[in-house]
């Protein structure tokens, strides 16, 4: 393995930290999608350094920060807009409190975060991904996707509802795994 892949691999990273500020193009792209407007109130969940609150358009704003002692999850007030680059380590927690305050939320979402999992939860709980936007930055780990959910609206993405499985034998086999051939059905050799 190569110097510059162990760095961008999680595995190998010394110290488990999610605080990744995000770069001012996903930023702006973030902010483009959410379609803010003077009118709105605007949370930044986690500001870091401040990359998405300090270039919000006009609108009625206010951030959470929990190295600065605001805790998102302390945060009650409904809000129009939840925008920011939440961290990864808690998405599940994060989810539930966003869609506790807000009917619209644009996060950054790494594709090992973007679950089928957390995708039914969403749309289980009326939540549709209206707009999605595949970045890569270079420096980050895999691909990373701009999502915007609101409630009530209908959803660009389906997911399916159970894994597919060996279609020989009709259960998880070894098909593909532990050397075995993903065409034949490990059980069938
Ligand atoms: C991925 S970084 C993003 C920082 C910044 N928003 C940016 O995009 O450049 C995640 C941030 O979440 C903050 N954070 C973690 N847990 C939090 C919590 N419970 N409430 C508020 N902020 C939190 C971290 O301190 C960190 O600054």
């Amino acid at each position: 393995m190569s110097k510059t892949s162990k760095n961008n691999n999680i595995k190998w990273r010394k110290v488990a930290n999610d605080v990744f500020l995000t770069p001012l193009p996903v930023v702006l792209k973030a902010i483009e999608m959410s379609n803010i407007t003077p009118d709105m109130t605007v949370l930044d969940p986690c500001k870091g350094t401040g990359n998405f609150y300090n270039n919000l358009p006009p609108c009625k704003k206010d951030w959470a920060e929990i190295t600065e002692g605001k805790d998102f999850f302390d945060f009650k007030e409904r809000v129009n807009l939840i925008i920011g680059n939440p961290p990864f380590s808690i998405w599940n927690k994060w989810l539930e409190h966003t869609i506790s305050i807000t009917d619209k939320f644009c996060y950054i979402m790494g594709q090992q975060n973007l679950t089928d999992r957390r995708l039914h939860f969403l749309h289980a709980n009326g939540w549709g991904l209206t707009k999605m936007y595949l970045l890569q930055v270079d420096f980050w780990f895999g691909r990373t996707y701009i999502c915007l959910f609101e409630k009530g609206k209908e959803s660009i993405i389906g997911v399916a509802d159970k894994p597919i499985v060996c279609d020989i034998c009709n259960t998880k086999c070894e098909r593909g795994r532990k050397g075995n051939s993903v065409n034949e059905c490990s059980k069938n050799k």
